[in-house]
């Protein structure tokens, strides 16, 4: 019998800095695709997956984060007198009620892995999920709800994964394979952001995990890892090494980088055409701006 999985963490502590000067006043996680914040696919996502309790690590600076998922008294009643009742509705979407997010502040950087171990009294002794919000996915059904399914049905830990080209392996964590069977893929090692020479797979850890409680005790270990940094990554190898079965899933949808410009521009631009009020004229749009490039070139 495995555990529910009903907590999440939800690290929010990165200063963005591939976003500069926006994300001088603006948090990363509050830049929008098409009309909602990056954070609000990840409730969702985490929601429809059972989570309950929502931990955010968050970061000096971050303060928009709390305000965004509180009640707008004032904004709700301008729009109830309109008459905006699909806009409030809307709106009423983002509300947490009163004690369903907790937040730790991370005094200091030091890592993806030191962020997750920010929140293990939180945490206590129940497996949990981990969303980086950067990594945005879209599918049939959550990338999230996906693997708790799957999760039900293996136990130990699981990491969303991915292929990515070769080239590119040294901008993730990646898997060593030791088995696959469908869209599970057993682990017996992992590496984050190895060279292509180090490499021992194209399969790619993707932004979506679920973990065991004994994994904050490898993490506070402050073992220092690729780039200086305390590594989520590193704290999943020693799992494996412990006798902890860790499995890969191969999730079923589309995944875009919004850590990175070129993705959340792509995100933006996928997502406008998914919107029935904007498609059309973005589309033609869309066609106008590509065929101007095209001749000019
Ligand atoms: C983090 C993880 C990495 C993972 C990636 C997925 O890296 O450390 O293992 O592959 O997220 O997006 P980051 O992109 O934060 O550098």
């Amino acid at each position: 019998m495995t555990t529910k999985i009903t907590k999440a963490i939800f690290p929010v502590a990165g200063l963005g800095t591939r976003f500069l000067p926006a994300t001088k006043s603006v948090p990363k996680e509050i830049m929008t695709l098409v009309d909602r914040p990056l954070i609000q696919y990840a409730i969702d996502e985490a929601r429809e997956a059972g989570i309950t309790d929502f931990i955010f690590v968050t970061a000096r600076g971050k303060s928009a984060l709390e305000d965004y998922f509180d009640r707008s008294p004032e904004l709700e009643q301008k729009l109830k007198a309109a008459g905006k009742t699909e806009l409030l509705k809307e709106l009423r979407r983002t509300d947490m009620e009163s004690g369903a997010i907790a937040y730790i502040r991370q005094r200091e950087a030091r890592g993806l892995g030191h962020a997750v171990w920010c929140a293990r009294r939180l945490i206590g002794d129940e497996p949990f999920a981990v969303l980086l919000p950067d990594d945005v996915i879209t599918g049939p059904r959550g990338c999230l709800a996906q693997m708790v399914d799957a999760y039900h049905k293996t136990g130990g830990n699981m990491v969303a994964t991915m292929q990515v080209p070769m080239s590119k392996t040294e901008n993730y964590g990646i898997v060593d394979i030791a088995a696959e069977n469908g869209r599970l893929v057993s682990v017996k090692g992992m590496v984050e952001k190895p060279n292509i020479a180090d490499a021992p797979s194209d399969l790619a850890v993707i932004g979506r995990y679920i973990l065991r409680p004994e994994i904050m005790d490898a993490l506070g270990k402050f073992n220092q890892g690729a780039g200086g940094e305390i590594q989520l990554t590193d704290a999943i190898a020693d799992q494996i090494t412990a006798g902890q079965p860790v499995h890969g899933y191969k999730f079923e949808g589309d995944r875009y980088d919004c850590g990175s410009k070129a993705g959340f521009l792509q995100a933006t631009v996928a997502f406008a055409l998914e919107r029935e009020d904007l498609r059309d004229d973005f589309r033609e749009f869309l066609d106008r701006v590509t065929g101007l490039h095209h001749a000019a070139e």
